[in-house]
């Protein structure tokens, strides 16, 4: 336990030292503190239980397979999106203690790490393990920041889906394999299970869930275009159009759990699996999490978020080299894996994302996926603002909190200027 977190800490597996690595080369000592002596990579993420957990168990998988040469360790810190991870993080790497690799957002969130100095250019390594090919130039663009490339993403998931749960819906007659064509009639819905005695017909959790509430409503009322602008400056925060959607948000929470500050995202589906609530605003990780808890895909729907289904709301996991980090070439190895067909495979399986490469066999994964795969090629990509796609950690703090003084006390001209505060990323 450190600073009042659950820090996961536990190493994994231990093989032999002897054995030929598939990756790497021992005796370049990179940057690390350690290189050379210690074989340990520690690997830090969020991902400490559920889906999440099963995901990252898939990765290790592979890891082990192919750097024999090294141990895993798992450094997870337990908590939705990151919400304890982050600073734990970033105490950590203001103490000059980083780990061997952590997980961060492709995009905007990287900068903070990058401006920082925390984190190494992998640039060489997207030619050594044929990435630069292997990944859509999109992403590639998103990560590329001056010239150079500061990580490698693991998957690509969707934020902007609703899941339901069909036989609270059937209380008010409303049919789960639809969705309401717009914010507006979504809201009517709402209020049609209200008045069938549903109490919270939308269940949600702290922080960043209430974010992604708030981005469907603006992503879906603004459209993607000024929606994207939101983030990069281009569109006014100040605008009536903001104001208007943040009406209708104020109005969506009215119908969401009141203990919303309480509870985080694995509760806030729960409350959709045992009969609480009708509809999740959840990034596509829901799917994994069902498949961990053993609850049948006849049991729920999904579908994109009322008037966004045009769109593919993006975000994607990405690995880091950080500076002076233990282990840099079991770490290389770490990254190799991390790029591989067969580490998205393993991990993305279990993970509910679909592989950020390219060249995945779509039959090979579960039906939802398979969905999310076919969008991502064909719908219009906006990036995520409570995932760090669009926001630096900088803006996502700012935001957060105004979010979090919103669900206590609604005032809109309080959030509109909060969030116009929040700006451009630097
Ligand atoms: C996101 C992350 C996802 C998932 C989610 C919920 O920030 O990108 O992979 O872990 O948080 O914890």
């Amino acid at each position: 336990m450190r600073g009042g977190l659950g820090k996961t800490f536990a190493v994994l597996s231990a093989v032999g030292l002897l054995a030929v690595s598939a990756c790497g080369n021992s005796d370049d000592s990179g940057g690390g503190g350690n290189a050379g002596t210690d074989k340990t990579v520690t690997v830090f993420t969020w991902w400490a239980d559920g889906g999440e957990k099963a995901g990252l168990d898939g990765m290790v998988s592979v890891f082990k397979d192919k750097c024999k040469d090294y141990t895993f360790e798992n450094a997870a810190v337990a908590g939705g999106a990151g919400s304890n991870a982050k600073q734990v993080l970033s105490n950590d790497l203001a103490a000059g203690k980083p780990p061997s690799t952590f997980q961060a957002h492709a995009g905007a969130e990287l900068r903070d790490y990058i401006n920082n100095g925390q984190v190494d250019d992998v640039s060489n390594l997207y030619k050594e393990f044929g990435l630069d090919k292997a990944f859509p130039q999109s992403l590639i663009d998103n990560l590329t920041v001056d010239g150079k490339i500061y990580s490698i993403p693991a998957n690509v998931h969707r934020a902007n889906v609703v899941w339901t749960n069909p036989a609270v819906m059937k209380k008010a007659n409303l049919d789960a394999t639809k969705a309401p064509a717009s914010v507006d009639a979504w809201i009517a819905d709402m209020e049609k299970l209200k008045a069938a005695g549903v109490k919270a017909p939308l269940s949600t959790s702290k922080g960043f869930a209430q974010l992604m509430v708030l981005e469907v409503v603006l992503l879906a009322e603004l459209g993607p275009d000024k929606f994207t602008g939101l983030w990069n400056g281009e569109t006014d925060f100040n605008g009536a159009d903001v104001t208007a959607a943040l009406e209708k948000y104020k109005k969506i929470l009215t119908f969401t759990n009141v203990d919303r500050e309480a509870v985080d995202w694995p509760d806030a589906l729960g409350y959709l699996n045992k009969g609480q609530s009708a509809y999740f605003v959840m990034g596509d990780w829901v799917a994994a999490q069902q498949l961990a808890d053993k609850v049948p895909d006849t049991a729920y729907t999904y579908w994109p978020a009322p008037g966004t289904a045009e769109t593919f709301q993006y975000l994607a996991d990405s690995f880091t080299l950080p500076t002076n980090g233990k282990s840099p070439e079991g770490t290389k190895c770490w990254l190799e894996v991390v790029g591989s067909a067969e580490g998205q495979k393993a991990f993305n399986l279990k993970k509910g994302s679909i592989p950020a490469r390219s060249d995945a066999v779509v039959t090979d994964y579960p039906k939802y996926q398979q969905t999310a795969m076919a969008d991502w090629k064909s719908k219009k990509v906006v990036p995520s603002c409570a995932h760090g796609a669009a926001c630096t950690l900088g803006q996502s703090d700012t935001i957060l909190s105004a979010i979090g003084q919103f669900s206590g006390k609604p005032d809109i001209p309080t959030l509109q200027k909060a969030l116009a505060s929040a700006g451009k990323p630097s």
